[in-house]
Formats: C-alpha cells, sequence, structure tokens
C-alpha cells in the first residue's frame, strides 16, 4: 500500500465508523462509484473527441493516487461496494495496478472494474487480474479493420481483439464488449458480434450514442434506438432468450447454445434511470450525481482545503440527495456544454 496513506489510514481494511448507505428522495440506493482516473486518451473516436486542440486538464489539476483512494475509503464505508476505474483511457495512468492493489485491500469493496478501449490490454491483463481487478468493460464498436480507424482515427482493432483474447484466458470473470451502435456504420454488425458469445463467456452490449462530443455527429442521423436494435435482434437471431444483467442492462438475451449473453444499454432514451445506483466522479475530482447532470461538488478542492472525512461524506450524501428523477431533467437543469465523455468518464 502507498506508504503516505498508510500514515492516514493504517488500518484502510476496517471501518472506522458504520454510515448509513447513501439513498436519494426517490427511494435510490447508491453503491457503485464509477471514478475517472484521467481524461487523456490514445484513440480519438469522432464521437468522444476531436483530433486536435482538445482542452485536457494539466496534471495537478487531476485527482492523485492518494486522493482517488482517500474518496474510495469514504464512500466505501457508506455502502458503496462496486468500484470501476474510467477515463479516458485509465490503462494510461501509471498508477492504476496500484490503485487496484490497494483498493482490493479495502474493507467493503467486493469488485473492481474497468473500462478500457483495450489497445493495452494484451500488455497489462494479467497484472491486472494479479492486482485484483474483478470486470473489465471492452469498447469495441466494429469488427472491420477499416471501419475502427473511420471511427477511432487510429489503427489498432489486432491489438484490441488480442486484448479480448487475452482478458477471456485471464480469469477475470466479467469480460464484457461495449459497442456504440450507430445507423449506416456498425448497425449491420449485430450478428458479427454475436458470434463473440458464442464460444465466449462474455457479455456484448449494444450502447445508444449519447450527445456528449466536440463534433456532434450526433446531430448527422448517426443515432440509432435501443428499440429498433432489439427489434434487428429479434429479426436477425433465432433462439433469443431473456436472461438478467446488471443495472445498465436494460434488455439482456443469450441465445440458445451459446455461452455469452447480448444486452441493450439505453443510454441516451434513459428508461434505465429508475433502476440506477451510480455515483460518478470526474478525473479532477467532481462528483456528479448523474449523466446528464450540469452540477458537480467539488471534492478535489474540498480535500485540498482540509476538510474532514465525515464532511467529505456529507458533501456526497447531500448531492446524491439533490438527484433529479431522471436524467431528462437532470439535463433541463443547465446547458448542455460538454465537449467530450472524457469530462464525464463514461
Ligand atoms: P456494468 O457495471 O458492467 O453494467 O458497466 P456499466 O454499463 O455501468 O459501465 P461502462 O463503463 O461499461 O458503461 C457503458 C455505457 O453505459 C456508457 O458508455 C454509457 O453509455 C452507459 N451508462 C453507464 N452509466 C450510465 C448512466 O448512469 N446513465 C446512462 N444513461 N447511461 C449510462
Ligand atoms: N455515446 C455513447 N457512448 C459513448 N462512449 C463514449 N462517448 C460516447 C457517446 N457519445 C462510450 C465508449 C465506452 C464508454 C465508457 O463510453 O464507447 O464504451
Ligand atoms: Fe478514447 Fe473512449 Fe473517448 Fe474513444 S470513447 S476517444 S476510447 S475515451
Amino acid at each position: 500500500m502507498n506508504e503516505s496513506i498508510k500514515q492516514i489510514y493504517p488500518e484502510a481494511g476496517i471501518s472506522r465508523h458504520a454510515a448509513l448507505p447513501i439513498t436519494d428522495q426517490f427511494e435510490r440506493t447508491f453503491n457503485y462509484l464509477r471514478i475517472a482516473i484521467n481524461e487523456q486518451c490514445n484513440l480519438r473516436c469522432i464521437y468522444c473527441m476531436p483530433e486536435k486542440g482538445i482542452d485536457f486538464r494539466e496534471q495537478h489539476q487531476l485527482l492523485t493516487t492518494d486522493e482517488i483512494f482517500q474518496l474510495i475509503i469514504i464512500i466505501s464505508q457508506m455502502g458503496v461496494s462496486k468500484i470501476r476505474f474510467t477515463g479516458g483511457e485509465p490503462l494510461l495512468r501509471n498508477d492504476l495496478l496500484e490503485l487496484i492493489h490497494i483498493v482490493n485491500e479495502t474493507k467493503n469493496v467486493d469488485s473492481i472494474h474497468l473500462t478500457t478501449n483495450g489497445l493495452l490490454l494484451g500488455k497489462y491483463v494479467k497484472s491486472l487480474k494479479d492486482a485484483g481487478l474483478s470486470g473489465i468493460n471492452i469498447s469495441l464498436d466494429t469488427l472491420n479493420p477499416e471501419k475502427f480507424y473511420s471511427i477511432t482515427r487510429r489503427d489498432g482493432l489486432d491489438l484490441v481483439l488480442d486484448g479480448f483474447e487475452k482478458a477471456n484466458q485471464s480469469g477475470i470473470s466479467s469480460i464484457k464488449v461495449n459497442v456504440v451502435v450507430m445507423r449506416d456504420f456498425n448497425n449491420d454488425e449485430l450478428l458479427d458480434f454475436i458470434q463473440l458469445t458464442k464460444e465466449n463467456d462474455v457479455t456484448v452490449r449494444f450502447i445508444e450514442l449519447m450527445p456528449f462530443d466536440y463534433h456532434q455527429i450526433w446531430k448527422t442521423g448517426k443515432f440509432y434506438r435501443a428499440e429498433q436494435i432489439v427489434s434487428d435482434l429479434k429479426k436477425q437471431v433465432d433462439g433469443l432468450v431473456p436472461v438478467n444483467g446488471s443495472r445498465t442492462e436494460h434488455h439482456v438475451f443469450r441465445k440458445n447454445g451459446y455461452k455469452g449473453k447480448v444486452a441493450i444499454i439505453p443510454s441516451y432514451t434513459r428508461n434505465l434511470c429508475g433502476e440506477c445506483n451510480r455515483i460518478r466522479i470526474t478525473a479532477d475530482g467532481k462528483l456528479m450525481n448523474c449523466l446528464y447532470s450540469q452540477n458537480e461538488t467539488n471534492l478535489r478542492d474540498a480535500m485540498r482545503s482540509g476538510t474532514s472525512d465525515e464532511e467529505i461524506g456529507s458533501l456526497i450524501r447531500d448531492a446524491m440527495m439533490k438527484k433529479h428523477k431522471d436524467g431528462w431533467d437532470a439535463q433541463d437543469q443547465g446547458n448542455d456544454n460538454r465537449e467530450s465523455m472524457t469530462q464525464i468518464g463514461g
């Protein structure tokens, strides 16, 4: 464990005080933290960020290793048991393995997950498993190399597929593939993606495009609705049986005889909000109580100005209590000025 953290929390594995779970006025309970650990990325997905001129925050603005760990300690004592590291591309942050390792020793945390673009996965998957990672979600929108280049502005499909293979062999229990479905780009690849579930116990998730991008490709007719994806699947695939999935997976199926599952995430149409169990923290330490919220609670500055852990806990609790009924109400409260998903952490 990091030495300075050891000094602050000599018994990180031991709850110092039992706290009530984090809830809101709509009786939702929040037990899942998504924490972005950087904004940088080694791809340039066209729905996420422009090729050049991105206003990434400077290093000193981002949470340090100790600050990330401090927040995880506080929040895990408030009933949060699932932690996901997102980005940017979290594998570009060089303390990721250390973070997983120390969070793995933290009492009350049951599982630690990673959302990655997969480029560096082959290189790190064994160390990730050894550090205690429980799950990996890999973003991959196409199985065609030319299309991969056109969506990410980089080569690398082979590397991602190699990372996927190695993740499958690693013994990490949950492996998922995130596919953002876009009209006339990859909506004809649903069957190819489902083939990944034939021999592998993985979940392929088809995701709606969301409007958090600089270029607003969102406005160019690429949006493909979750209900349309479900209807396409039912037409194209025989023997789809409904099964259970995670809270974002609004529709989940297994094709008879296949090992893995296929799910649909209505991230734009948002009929999953009633089930929301997520707290988000951005790479610069702002808590967001909804993906579509424009209001942030600055936990980084609170920590840097010496606010006690108990008070930080109260800031988190108060912010979550103010969560709106759904992402539509949250969006209505402000101007939509996000330029990239990396400012939100996926
Ligand atoms: P699991 O824990 O495996 O279910 O993963 P996840 O879906 O929570 O995490 P992941 O990072 O793989 O996110 C996949 C996609 O789900 C994101 O790109 C979003 O499109 C969508 N998503 C995640 N959280 C939310 C949310 O709170 N609201 C909405 N509308 N969409 C979300
Ligand atoms: N719409 C939908 N999904 C997006 N992602 C990034 N930007 C968008 C967007 N505008 C996805 C990535 C990754 C996840 C964390 O977020 O593909 O799977
Ligand atoms: Fe990188 Fe993910 Fe954004 Fe693509 S969507 S540019 S992989 S952060």
